[in-house]
């Protein structure tokens, strides 16, 4: 893994960079306070701002390390933050990467957190080195799995109430994409 950590990514519609304390108020109103968009997330909303200006804070800090990747996501052309994609854990032996996203609930359906993924997905095969890409989703998310696969990502299995989300006890679906799956 080459650790380069989060470094600014230009999509067709979207600018992803990293995240900066002024970033606060649009997160905590676009999506961290919003429980529709945490249903099936690990991470409970958001009771206030000062909620959400903690974990940017923390964020902020993590930057200085190479191994951590983590984008605030805009549509260009408008300021702030719609949502956010990250690298939720690393296992540098086999240099693979899970991934987690979410986005305002306004802008869904729009195809946005697909080309999202996929640029995510580009950056860390091609410039972090990366060889393998995973991502999972509570069994009653399909929509998730939906993003994955339009990614290129491949359904992996299903494991029967291994997770846990704000929905309570879960299957979790996973996907991924390997180095090699693109080269075919
Ligand atoms: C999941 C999420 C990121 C999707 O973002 P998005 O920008 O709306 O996704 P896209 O528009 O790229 O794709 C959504 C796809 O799901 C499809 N879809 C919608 N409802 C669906 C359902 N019930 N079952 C299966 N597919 C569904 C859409 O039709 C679309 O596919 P299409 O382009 O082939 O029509 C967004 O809904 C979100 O932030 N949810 C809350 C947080 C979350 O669940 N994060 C993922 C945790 S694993």
């Amino acid at each position: 893994m080459n650790r380069i950590g989060t470094q600014r990514i230009e999509t067709e519609r979207l600018i992803l960079r990293p995240f900066a304390m002024e970033d606060a108020e649009a997160m905590f109103r676009n999506w961290a306070s919003d429980p529709l968009v945490t249903e099936y997330l690990t991470w409970e909303p958001h009771r206030t701002v000062e909620d959400t200006r903690g974990i940017i804070s923390l964020w902020i800090s993590e930057y200085e390390k190479g191994d951590f990747f983590n984008w605030a996501i805009e549509l260009k052309g408008e300021a702030g933050p719609i949502g956010s994609i990250g690298v939720v854990s690393v296992d540098d032996r086999v240099d693979a990467a899970e991934i987690g996203y979410c986005m305002s609930r306004a802008l869904w359906g729009r195809g946005l957190m697909s080309e999202a993924l996929r640029a995510v997905i580009d950056y860390l095969f091609d410039k972090a080195g990366m060889n393998r890409v995973a991502a999972r989703h509570d069994a009653r998310n399909p929509k998730s799995g939906r993003v994955m696969r339009k990614a290129g990502m491949t359904y992996e299995g299903t494991l029967r109430q291994t997770g846990k989300s704000n929905a309570g006890i879960c299957d979790l679906v996973y996907y991924a994409i390997l180095s090699a799956d693109r080269k075919k």
